[in-house]
């Protein structure tokens, strides 16, 4: 059995004052049924894990460097995380690729770096609305995984987020069918690949993900849990998909 991720994803939004939306979280769902990840920008990791210490909630960040320490100015990394309280960290988000011209080689390095540090890795893969209208939808996804993922990939330690370029912050989704296809298909792929692990690895969907789709997409085949953008910076529409994955 899988066990169901929420996670909430805030990119460059939050000051401390924001941490009072966890708290109100944390209200609400005080013993999740599932599992709950927040990745506020670098400089709240630590003050959140602090504030959340036994609570029923991670921290992770949202990118790290490939090396665990060096003349890197600006760049944070694995090990730093885990220093500051993170338990996960994104790699290879879509915004990071295209900011920052990050390779399918480079999320690989990355992610070997969080998994030597002891960080749970959400790899993120999907294409972009070019890709998709001209029918390169899996190949895209195909490639990115097989030069993204380590060698070394478990299932308690790798979590696969598709989030389709098109649908991040455009309100805009895949139709449930589309979704399904993918997330078999990254099934499949993984579970050739890494066996047993691949099928216990979780496979989140994101991309506008909001409470009035999330119950109609958790309920998709190989959905696991979702990546949640705009959606995760407040408490009501996070508690919202929250309660939908549990009931899924
Ligand atoms: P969104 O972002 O929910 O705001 O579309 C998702 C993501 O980029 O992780």
């Amino acid at each position: 059995m899988r066990r169901k991720l929420a996670a909430g994803n805030w990119k460059m939004n939050g000051l401390s004052a924001s941490l009072v939306e966890v708290e109100k979280l944390l209200e609400y769902h005080p013993k999740p049924a599932c599992e709950v990840l927040i990745c506020p920008p670098a400089t709240l990791i630590a003050q959140l894990a602090w504030r959340i210490k036994n609570k029923e909630l991670a921290v992770g960040g949202q990118d790290c460097h490939w090396n665990a320490s060096g003349a890197h100015t600006g760049d944070i990394s694995a090990p730093m995380l885990v220093d500051a309280g993170a338990s996960h960290v994104i790699i290879g988000h879509s915004e990071r690729r295209a900011d920052h011209g990050e390779s399918d080689a480079l999320v690989q390095a990355k992610c070997t770096a969080a998994l030597a540090a002891g960080l749970t890795a959400v790899v993120c893969v999907g294409e972009t609305e070019h890709q998709r209208d001209t029918g390169i939808t899996l190949s895209v996804i195909g490639m990115q995984l097989a030069h993204s993922l380590p060698d070394d990939c478990t299932a308690a330690r790798v979590v696969i987020a598709y989030e389709p370029v098109w649908a991040i912050g455009t309100g805009r989704t895949p139709t449930l069918a589309e979704i399904g296809e993918v997330h078999d298909f990254i099934r499949k792929t993984i579970t050739t690949r890494f066996g047993a692990e691949g099928n216990g690895m979780r496979i989140l969907y994101g991309g506008s993900v909001k409470p009035s789709n999330a119950a109609e997409i958790f309920a998709v085949s190989n959905v696991d849990g979702a990546l949640v953008g705009g959606a995760s910076l407040k408490a009501s529409d996070f508690g919202a998909i929250i309660a939908a994955l549990e009931a899924a």
